[in-house]
């Protein structure tokens, strides 16, 4: 009985090991992680708290109304009304982390200014006045929780709790006759205003969360054109992940072809972060992100280049021509006299990125095939190679926008087909040597150099920026500015 007991159970353990491991396996990782800093914080706290001065400054108060009954002098009432708030100050304000929890705002030190108008009334003495009254004092705090939209990709935010003490009121009072008079009520339209404040101070919290900055999550860039081919994805995989030292968002970051999105086949490589916090936001593009990329655009059929004749600088020895190709290949010449070559290159497999402290690595594979231009304008193909080099890739990083710079180290060539006999192929060498850093790199570069814009918010510029190339992922850290 206990030992069957004892199966079962081990059994039923077995099965949820089984299961953990499965989830385990499955969970992806992303392919580009924003770390935000304390220093990042510091930033948005400081840019926060402009916008919430002017909406805690549109608190309005109330007209107030009592009456007042007092021996010898009998009875009367006396109003406060056309209260505003001209200053209300917040001098000291920090985002705390609260691991696993959310962010804590907390707001100390904060002042309010308000100036109004009073009159009162007693029998058939009327009269009236101005007055000031100063809040000090006053401590917010704000629990901010984040989450992420599972069908939009985007974060979310919510005010899910709200504190507020203020410690001081006083009301100033000015104006003749029966100030003094009014004056002797002072704490009770202290407290009054006191209790509304309390309870605006929230009010204005909760919605400046729900109105200003869920919007504001809701209009981020999470997926974003390239040009005609190709899209980013840089939707939320998970809703944020907060730690004592940052807060981290998980991106899918992958290319997807517009024309046609799938999946790619894929998977993105674990980044490791090395512990530096002296910038305000640090990215991680996994070579994932590249691979992807290269993968939407090989698959595309655009990674391809017809070089001709028209094309090279007159300047330069080498033609494009059966007679020039004949001082290598005299068997072109004597099969084509006189003719013009044009080489089709094209990218036969999607080109694969490796990323280390070292630098980022690149194996691309070109296929080479040259034709001979006939006179009815006619293409005979004349030989086919496939040349493969180790290429360096150097990633660099202007305001908002990635670029790149490909260099190739030795080229090797592989003699697929060929129509011309004999074809030795150290000649074909000398002459690929010679096309390809002098003609096709500089087209690849080109397009490079153009490089794309990185998804930002609007009004958001990048400074103080360094990429560093890390185990399986390009770290990217930057400063932030919002204009
Ligand atoms: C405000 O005061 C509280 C309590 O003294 C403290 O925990 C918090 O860090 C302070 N916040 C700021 C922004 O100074
Ligand atoms: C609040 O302000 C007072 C005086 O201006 C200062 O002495 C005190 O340290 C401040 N407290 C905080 C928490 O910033
Ligand atoms: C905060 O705002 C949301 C949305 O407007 C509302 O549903 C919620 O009740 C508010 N919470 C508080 C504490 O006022
Ligand atoms: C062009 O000429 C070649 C050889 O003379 C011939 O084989 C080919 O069919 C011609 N092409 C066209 C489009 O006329």
């Amino acid at each position: 009985m206990a030992r069957g007991l004892d199966n079962v159970l081990r059994q039923a353990l077995l099965v949820v090991l089984a299961a953990v491991g499965t989830a385990m396996i499955t969970a992806t990782n992303p392919g580009a992680v924003a770390r935000i800093s304390q220093k990042g914080l510091d930033y948005a706290c400081q840019q926060g708290m402009a916008v919430l001065q002017k909406e805690l400054e549109r608190i309005k108060i109330p007209d107030y109304a009592a009456k007042f009954k007092i021996k010898h002098l009998g009875k009367g009432h006396y109003n406060f009304y056309s209260m505003d708030i001209y200053d209300f100050r917040l001098p000291s304000s920090k985002i705390i982390l609260v691991p696993t929890v959310g962010l804590k705002l907390s707001i100390n030190n904060s002042s309010v200014r308000m100036s109004g108008k009073w009159k009162a009334q007693k029998s058939i003495v009327q009269t009236s006045g101005n007055f000031d009254l100063n809040i000090d004092g006053v401590s917010i705090f704000a629990d901010l929780k984040l989450g992420s939209d599972p069908v939009l990709g985007k974060p979310t935010i919510t005010c899910s709790g709200c504190d507020n003490t203020i410690n001081s009121v006083r009301v100033h009072i000015s104006g003749s006759k029966l100030g003094w008079l009014i004056q002797l009520f002072h704490k009770r339209i202290e407290s009054s205003i006191r209790d509304i404040v309390n309870k605006e101070i929230c009010k204005v919290m909760n919605n400046s969360v729900s109105s200003i900055l869920q919007p504001y999550f809701q209009k981020l860039p999470v997926k974003s054109k390239i040009d005609g081919v190709a899209g980013i994805d840089f939707r939320l995989v998970k809703p944020p992940i907060i730690t004592t030292e940052y807060l981290e968002i998980q991106l899918k970051g992958e290319f997807f072809r517009i024309s046609n999105p799938y999946p790619p086949p894929y998977t993105p490589p674990a980044m490791e972060f090395p512990a530096v916090h002296n910038r305000m936001l640090y990215v991680g593009l996994s070579e994932y992100f590249f691979n992807t990329a290269g993968l939407v655009y090989q698959e595309a059929g655009i990674l391809k280049l017809m070089l001709k004749d028209k094309m090279i600088p007159k300047e330069f020895g080498f033609r494009l021509t059966t007679t020039f190709f004949g001082t290598f290949l005299p068997q072109v010449a004597k099969s084509f006299p006189d003719m013009f070559i044009n080489l089709a290159i094209s990218v036969s497999a999607p080109p694969h990125v490796s990323m280390q402290p070292s630098g980022l690595v690149l194996t691309p594979i070109l296929d080479v095939e040259a034709f001979a231009v006939l006179p009815n304008t006619s293409l005979a193909p004349l030989f086919l190679i496939s040349t493969s080099a180790k290429a360096s890739l150097e990633i660099s990083a202007t305001c908002n926008r990635l670029s790149g710079k490909l260099k190739l180290e030795g080229l090797l060539l592989e003699l697929r087909h060929s129509n011309i006999y004999p074809l030795p192929v150290e000649s074909l060498q000398a002459i690929m040597d010679y096309v390809m850093p002098t003609l096709v790199l500089p087209k690849i570069n080109q397009r490079l150099q153009k490089g794309f814009r990185l998804p930002m918010p609007d009004r958001v510029h990048l400074y103080n920026l360094m990429l560093q190339s890390q185990h399986n992922f390009l770290l990217f850290s930057a400063d932030v500015h919002h204009d």
